[in-house]
């Protein structure tokens, strides 16, 4: 049985180039006493990877020369260890590669529950989804009202921050850089009003969707759109910082931010957070988005590509706004 893997070969610069991963084909050796053999279906593609590639950070940097650290999700194909059977779904850091052989730790048994498809793990049901449950409600506790600002609205972590703000009862305004990424959000998930970052005055278009001034701002981008927002803060507001993606392909120190003593008058928190400190409380997360989805109260979206060669590339997409929802790739068929 043949592994295609993606290694690591240089520190990006930039975007990732295709030169930055050597793809290497090797033999999946025979498995010992303990060890699981997974066929991976799908990779998440997450902007924290160009992080992970470049420097250590929350975690060590990915070392030159070895398979790209990735979370994904995959099927048992052989089984040694006590804990996993032949066909389990799992999901856990697979890497960029066909198949994963694993001691078991850190790998997460997936129940198959009739009516959620396996996308949903990678999603709401996933890493992404649990950052937006407790970055949203545990980080900025929203009060019944309160509106609501999320930049990255489109994307995985943000639809979702967007329609648990709805289930809140918030006024929600979601930040995007497309019309058709807000068409979705306003008509669809439910958002109050959208503002194309790309095509807008933001100061001006935030006054008008948020006329009574913003108590939570969820921030995924950081940079300007941050110095923006906190002109227009109230007071006692809360600002989960959640990503600061404006700055992850940056090549040259970024400018800094203008407009920070605003916090002072405005008695105002701006918060860091970590989805791997609250993996312990996942279970609680998935649980209620699981029944708000069975109930029909909140959707998602996978943006699904195919083939593990041209992953590279496509993560790109993460930095350009070419993903609407959660992306991932496609590396071998669902089981039937
Ligand atoms: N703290 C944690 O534990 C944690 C966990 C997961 C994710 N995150 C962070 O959450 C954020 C969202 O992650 P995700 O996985 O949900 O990705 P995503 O939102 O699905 O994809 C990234 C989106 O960011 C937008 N974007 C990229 N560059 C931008 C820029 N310069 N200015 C404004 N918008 C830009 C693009 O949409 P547009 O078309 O709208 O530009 C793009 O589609 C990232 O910052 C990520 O690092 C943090």
């Amino acid at each position: 049985m043949q592994n295609k893997q993606l290694k690591l070969a240089a520190r990006p610069n930039g975007m990732f180039k295709a030169s930055d991963f050597n793809l290497v084909v090797e033999t999946v050796p025979e498995l010992s006493d303990g060890q699981v053999l997974v066929q991976v279906i799908y990779l998440s593609l997450d902007p924290t990877q160009r992080i992970w590639a470049q420097t250590d950070s929350y975690l060590p940097a990915v070392k030159i020369g070895a398979t790209m650290r990735s979370f994904g999700l995959g099927v048992v194909q052989q089984s040694k260890n006590d804990h996993f059977n032949e066909g389990d779904i799992v999901s856990g850091m697979t890497g960029w590669q066909d198949y994963l052989v694993s001691d078991g730790k850190g790998l997460e048994k997936l129940p198959r529950i009739p009516g959620v498809p396996l996308d949903a793990y990678m999603g709401p049901l996933g890493m992404t989804g649990i950052t937006a449950y407790y970055g949203l409600l545990d980080i900025a506790a929203p009060q019944t009202g309160e509106t609501l600002v999320v930049s990255g609205a489109a994307g995985a972590v943000g639809s979702i921050v967007c329609q648990i703000g709805k289930l809140k009862n918030l006024r929600v305004v979601g930040i995007a850089g497309s019309d058709d990424k807000l068409e979705w959000l306003t008509t669809e998930l439910g958002v109050d009003a959208g503002i194309n970052y790309k095509t807008e005055n933001v100061y001006k278009a935030l006054r008008k969707a948020a006329p009574n001034g913003v108590d939570i701002y969820f921030e995924n981008v950081g940079g300007a759109l941050l110095d923006v927002v906190l002109t227009q803060l109230n007071i006692g507001a809360r600002i989960p910082l959640c990503g600061y993606i404006s700055a992850y392909t940056a090549t040259e120190q970024t400018p800094g931010i203008q407009n920070l003593s605003v916090l002072i008058s405005k008695r105002a928190k701006i918060q860091g957070f970590l989805v791997l400190d609250y993996y312990d409380r996942a279970l609680e997360a998935v649980q209620e988005m699981a029944s708000w989805m069975a109930q029909g109260k909140l959707s998602y979206k996978t943006d699904i590509r195919q083939g593990l060669e041209h992953t590279p590339t496509i993560i790109n997409d993460l930095f350009t706004g070419g993903n609407t929802g959660k992306l991932l790739v496609q590396v071998s068929p669902e089981p039937s």
